[in-house]
């Protein structure tokens, strides 16, 4: 696909929902009693990725597009596969559902695409082991395929070396599965949105500092989930707006959790014009954010705000190259790690399209301020890093090609549409 550069962005957009609430909503729908009812479910590949597996577990799940109906069969309602489950490109799926199978009274093999069998698996492996699970690496590289055989689980304190939302969640729910209470404490606190929707189930959750403990066995109950619009989604039409002269849009009912709104308190260091107002709910907050074309500064990103950013941070680099001054990049490691190399991809891109960045152990360096011109993009089939560089065409001149620009499905299949309704000449 080809972009170039954007007159200005004007209008109104309401992103879809939010994938890691959509992915859990299936997950505890499916492990509750009763029919869970979720509405703004996002379709993206990776959540129909979630919704097959546990099909194949004989879960009814009803996608009727406008809502998804989950007949759940309780904590020990799942059966066995007749085969593989096959989890796609989805992290989030394979991770939370090998602490789920760790519990159950039957083995599960569990595969993905390419770039899910390159992911490091060890960091749930080794503390369901703890855990008494049998789980292995089917190739002995500790990655997928995983062969999991269902056993008796005991409760730990797993104190994890990163900060990982998929970490933490597959050791919670396999303690759930667990014969006494099971706590995670992370560097820095990652994501919480299984805590929050284990609550709204009924399950005992405790959160203190970065810890949350899970006591076994509760009754999960049905529920109706309303999914807020993905944060992560939004980012990449905060980035337009900020660097497309002239333009000014607003996006709608966007999840506002504490966890996830790095994106926006780095924005705002690094003086963007962004106005948050209608804030509504707890839990899972929402609001709508009026987003300008702002003159923008380098700042430093490391430490606590990384993980509520982690997703971002490919369009947070493209940003610092349209702002003045230096943005360091630091405490980041985690992104050599995701759908692709995101540190190594890039900096590829972006130095092909004339920006000065450096590559560092744990991030990167950005002088800003340099004039960005199309380029070819090996987008690695990582629809994080194709999203980034459509934005990054709208504010850079001459072309710019995306090559498997369509791998934007995996988290936002109408991407490109919902980008182009917003530009004007
Ligand atoms: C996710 C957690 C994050 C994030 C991913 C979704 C989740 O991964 O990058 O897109 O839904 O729990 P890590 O837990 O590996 O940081």
């Amino acid at each position: 696909m080809k972009f170039k550069r954007a007159h200005r962005l004007r209008g109104t957009i309401t992103v879809p929902g939010d994938k890691s609430i959509s992915h859990r909503s299936i997950m505890f729908g499916a492990l509750a009693k009763g029919t869970t009812r979720v509405t703004n479910f996002l379709q993206g590949a990776d959540c129909l990725s979630t919704i097959a597996c546990f099909e194949r577990m004989g879960i009814e799940i009803d996608n009727r597009a406008d809502e998804i109906l989950i007949y759940g069969k309780g904590l020990h309602g799942l059966r066995a596969s007749k085969g593989v489950l096959d989890v796609g490109n989805s992290g989030t799926t394979i991770r939370l559902i090998s602490g789920i199978l760790s519990g159950q009274s039957f083995t599960t093999q569990l595969t993905g695409d390419a770039s899910i069998q390159s992911r490091p698996m060890r960091r749930i492996i080794e503390p369901l082991s703890q855990m008494g699970a049998q789980i292995e690496s089917v190739q002995g590289n500790g990655c997928a395929p995983l062969r999991i055989q269902g056993a008796p689980l005991h409760g730990i304190h797993y104190v994890s070396p990163v900060a990982s939302a998929q970490v933490k969640s597959c050791i919670l729910l396999a303690g759930l599965y667990a014969d006494s209470p099971t706590s995670v404490t992370e560097p820095y606190l990652s994501r919480n949105h299984s805590e929050i929707m284990l609550r709204h189930f009924g399950a005992s959750v405790l959160s203190e500092g970065t810890t949350a403990t899970v006591q076994p066995e509760p009754e999960l109950q049905a529920q109706e989930i309303q999914v807020p619009g993905d944060i992560s989604s939004a980012a990449y039409f905060i980035a337009s707006a900020l660097i497309v002269p002239d333009s000014e849009i607003l996006i709608k009912n966007v999840g506002m959790n504490p966890t996830r709104d790095g994106i926006l308190k780095v924005c705002m260091a690094m003086g963007a014009d962004i106005t948050i107002f209608n804030e509504d709910g707890s839990g899972e907050p929402t609001a709508d954010l009026m987003v300008r074309h702002s003159g923008l500064r380098g700042t430093t990103i490391g430490g606590a705000v990384i993980p509520t950013l982690i997703d971002e941070l490919p369009v947070v680099a493209a940003l610092a190259c349209f702002a003045e001054g230096t943005t360091l990049i630091k405490d980041a490691q985690e992104l050599k790690v995701k759908e692709s190399n995101r540190i190594d991809v890039m900096v590829k891109n972006l130095t092909a399209m004339g920006a000065q960045v450096t590559e560092t152990e744990d991030g990167m360096i950005i002088e800003g301020g340099h004039p960005l011109h199309g380029a070819v993009i090996d987008s690695r089939m990582d629809h994080r890093i194709a999203m980034t560089f459509a934005v990054t065409a709208l504010a850079s001149d001459g072309e710019t090609q995306i090559i498997d620009a369509d791998c934007v499905k995996i988290s936002y299949p109408d991407f490109y549409q919902d980008l182009y309704a917003l530009i004007e000449g």
